[in-house]
């Protein structure tokens, strides 16, 4: 078995195809697909016509998949989720959900947030519904040498429900809520793999900069969000079906777009691998 490589993005992305993941990559080829999400942090795996069982025992391969109690779950398998056109605030007012419509990366409200995402599009609209993603390691690099020595030491507290969030995420269990700690994440942090600095933000998690009044640290938050987000370190993501997209949520971010025709369907099946905390 072997895979092709082309670049999707002119700064991050790539695909692969020539791959069944119904067949487990070898040891080298593993290595090899991951050297290639290092290289571009969101990587597409194109043409994979997987289970569900199948699907989480491939991403299982880039590390250890998590359960995720608050989103719909496939019955063939817990550690596979359901993001779907069809999701609705189940314990709240039954409104439609649309999971990501703002910048954000996973789980930054966690402690130890996940470091891979993998979405499969199991049906995907005739158009749009794309997702877009940022070059954080790009958006870093990108600050002037000042802006960069002021934020390097800089710590934020992120939440779930946060003072700033700008979209409506779904009700939780009371229990689920009392059990999910604030977490404080570093403004820039090392990825532990590669050891390049990004920068780390969520819009939709951040509440505070330690240390800074209000004003100023939404001022600072405001800026490197609009730097961040800027369409030169963006790349798009058109999805075909079989499209399996893996990004690194510890130097990117990403954002859902729910423009696709009213009346077609969007499933995406969803696996979270576990991350260790930011440094
Ligand atoms: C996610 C997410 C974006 C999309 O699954 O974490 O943000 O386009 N999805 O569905
Ligand atoms: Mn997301």
């Amino acid at each position: 078995m072997s895979f092709q490589t082309e670049k999707l993005g002119g700064h991050m992305a790539a695909a692969v195809s020539g791959l069944d993941l119904n067949h487990l990559p070898d040891a080298p080829m593993q290595a090899a697909l991951q050297d290639v999400l290092h290289d571009n942090l969101v990587l597409c795996i194109r043409g994979q016509a997987l289970a569900p069982v199948a699907f989480r025992d491939a991403m299982a391969r880039f590390g250890t998949p998590m359960l995720r109690k608050q989103l719909e779950r496939t019955p063939e398998c817990a550690e596979v989720n359901i993001i779907s056109s069809e999701d609705r605030d189940a314990l709240g007012d039954g409104r439609k959900i649309v999971n990501g419509a703002n910048w954000h990366t996973d789980d930054s409200f966690m402690r130890a947030p996940c470091s891979l995402t993998m979405l499969y599009g199991v049906v995907v609209p005739s158009r749009g519904g794309d997702t877009q993603f940022t070059n954080m390691y790009a958006a870093y690099e990108d600050l002037p040498t000042e802006t960069r020595r002021r934020i390097d030491p800089l710590k934020v507290v992120h939440k779930y429900h946060s003072r700033r969030k700008l979209t409506y995420v779904s009700t939780r269990p009371a229990d689920e809520m009392a059990a999910m700690p604030e977490a404080t994440h570093p403004l820039v942090r090392t990825h532990p793999e590669t050891q390049r600095k990004s920068l780390y933000l969520n819009p939709n998690r951040m509440e505070y900069i330690v240390g800074l009044e209000r004003a100023e640290s939404d001022r600072l938050l405001d800026e490197l969000i609009a730097h961040a987000t800027q369409m030169k370190h963006q790349y798009r993501h058109v999805w075909r079906q079989g499209d399996i997209v893996i990004w690194d949520n510890r130097c990117t971010m990403h954002k859902a777009n729910a423009d696709y025709p009213e009346g077609e369907r969007r499933l995406m099946h969803r696996v979270i691998v576990a991350g260790t905390e930011p440094v």
